[in-house]
């Protein structure tokens, strides 16, 4: 095998998932620890302390302590190359979460042992299961109070909908936590509390180990027994084709904080997923290990460094090996191009990468010709991926600038945040861009759009929330929407690129529309 495949072969690129708080930022921080990326612990993140972490970026999001842009982090450990694709981590921002999985290859859920899975998680994690990408879930803090470890697996099981198997089992949990039975190997690995060090001691013992009692105590040791009893003969089976189809997620118990439970879990990570897969384009499967290459564009985020104003260009890369200087193909802008200042981020580095192969992200310096779903590819080898599909806004507000005079930055402002996929515009019917009808999947993302125009723009705005809840777009293009007969509820608008739309107030309201107007086709979800 030559060492272009070889490199290929080395890499793992999953999205890291979980609740706020559930522990998602200390658990990257100890795999950033076994990469040695980065030297010290607590150096991602200490939310109530001045520093933040590396994969925060916004000030939106130190202020309210949670992740709204998703970031990549890049280290290496024993022989594989890992990338890491941070998440926001509340359900409002899901449709970001969405396409970064598009960019993933399998995505790791953290949970929170004593709460299980969160209402406000629920839909966060669904479309991880959208994507049917291998899951790997991580129940953390189990050096706290837990929940029973069975009611866990079933939440998950009834939540989202996949079986589970249980890797490892946990003894005990909070003051109590003995450590885990590996399942595999069949031995314990104690856990011993210290105090808060952050490395803690790791003892590895066989079941039938005469230190057993003393260690776990004969409690705790007994409903061990029965569990892996249990376990045994009514859970479900570990099938390997399963997990890679997303079908069974394979779940650690550990503590994070404690570094308890995560190199296993790393290991076995490895083991379980695969280096990058064949993606779909339009008109072919385009294999990893090709010679041509190709990415796709995933995330448009403005403004990482407000001191230099720029706008980078996720890609995740899906064949070949791209190399500094090199000519590429923008599909959707129709140009050979050559990719600006294209940079990686290794920790708190962000560097200038020379090659990068099927598997990485890279960032490129977008001086606005990016859209999210575009095709980079080989000159001599055009493909062109399939668009990633938009998300239907529950949520509108008519918006418009307080200062009339700043009337420039508003639309360059609503126009670059709409463009990075953050919100949706759209206008009333022959309007102008004076004022701008804006759709999102989650409220927060107003107060970013909010935030962010006076901060990077400069501009204060007016917000008016409108009592819509239903987006479709009209499937005829000869139809004139306001010919069409509607519920006087019901409003007419269209995007940027022209199509028409139509708001609803209620499902009333769309079969209203559908029964008065023969023929009218009617579409859900948009694509970029
Ligand atoms: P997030 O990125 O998912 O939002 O969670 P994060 O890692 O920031 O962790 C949230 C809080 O939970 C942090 O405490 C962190 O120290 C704690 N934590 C994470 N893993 C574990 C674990 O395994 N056991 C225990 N007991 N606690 C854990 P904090 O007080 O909110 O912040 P900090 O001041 O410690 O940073």
């Amino acid at each position: 095998m030559n060492s272009f495949k070889e490199e290929i072969q080395k890499r793992r690129t999953f999205a890291i998932i979980s609740h706020p708080d559930a522990g998602k930022t200390t658990l990257t921080e100890k795999l950033l620890l076994y990469g040695g990326a980065i030297n010290l612990a607590g150096s991602v993140k200490g939310k109530r302390t001045a520093k933040h972490a590396v994969s925060d970026w916004m000030e939106i999001e130190k202020q309210r302590g949670i992740s709204v842009t998703s970031s990549v982090l890049q280290f290496k450990y024993n022989g594989y190359c890992i990338n890491i694709l941070d998440t926001p981590g509340h359900e409002d921002f899901s449709e970001d979460t969405y396409r970064t999985l598009m960019a993933a290859d399998s995505a790791v859920m953290v949970i929170d042992g004593s709460k299980g899975v969160e209402k406000q998680t629920i839909k966060l994690f669904k479309v991880c299961v959208m994507r049917n990408i291998p899951i790997i879930t991580f129940i953390n803090k189990m050096d706290r109070d837990a929940k029973s470890p069975f009611d866990l697996l079933e939440d998950i099981e009834n939540v989202l909908g996949i079986n589970t198997y249980p890797v490892n089992w946990p003894i005990g949990s909070g003051k109590e936590f003995k450590g885990v039975f590996d399942r595999n190997t069949e031995k314990i690995l104690s856990f011993t509390a210290n105090n808060g060090q952050k490395e803690v001691e790791k003892k590895e013992l066989a079941l039938d180990d005469p230190r057993l009692d003393e260690i776990l105590g004969q409690y705790l040791k007994q409903d061990l027994f029965d569990e892996i009893e249990l376990l045994d003969g009514a859970g479900d089976e570990f099938d390997l084709d399963a997990v890679r189809e997303g079908k069974l997620t394979p779940v650690f118990f550990g503590s994070a904080l404690t570094n308890f439970g995560v190199e296993p879990f790393l290991e076995q990570f490895l083991k379980l997923t695969t280096s990058p897969i064949a993606r779909e384009t339009i008109s072919e499967e385009v294999d990893p290990m090709s010679d041509d290459f190709s990415a796709f564009v995933f995330k448009i985020q403005a403004n990482m460094n407000k001191a230099h104003r720029d706008r980078i260009a996720f890609m995740r890369i899906c064949s070949g090996k791209f190399e500094k200087n090199m000519e590429v193909y923008h599909v959707q802008g129709k140009k050979k191009m050559r990719l600006s200042q294209p940079q990686q981020i290794m920790a708190q580095e962000r560097e200038i990468v020379e090659e990068a192969y099927a598997g990485d992200i890279i960032g490129v310096f977008d001086p606005g010709l990016f859209s999210i779903g575009d095709t980079i590819c080989s000159p001599s080898h055009k493909v062109q991926f399939k668009g990633i599909p938009t998300f239907a806004p529950e949520h509108f507000a008519r918006v418009r600038q307080k200062d009339t005079m700043k009337r420039k930055q508003f639309i360059k402002g609503t126009s670059q945040i709409a463009q990075e996929g953050a919100i949706q515009i759209f206008q009333e019917l022959d309007a102008g861009m004076e004022e701008v009808i804006v759709g999102v999947v989650g409220v927060l993302q107003f107060d970013v759009l909010k935030y962010r125009l006076e901060n990077e723009y400069n501009v204060d705005i007016i917000m008016e929330n409108l009592p819509y809840e239903y987006i479709r777009w009209i499937v005829n293009e000869d139809v004139d929407p306001k010919t069409l007969d509607l519920a006087s509820d019901t409003k007419r608008i269209q995007d940027l690129k022209g199509n028409h739309l139509l708001l609803f107030t209620s499902y009333w309201s769309i079969d209203w529309a559908l029964d008065h107007n023969k023929g009218l086709e009617l579409r859900e979800f948009g694509t970029n």
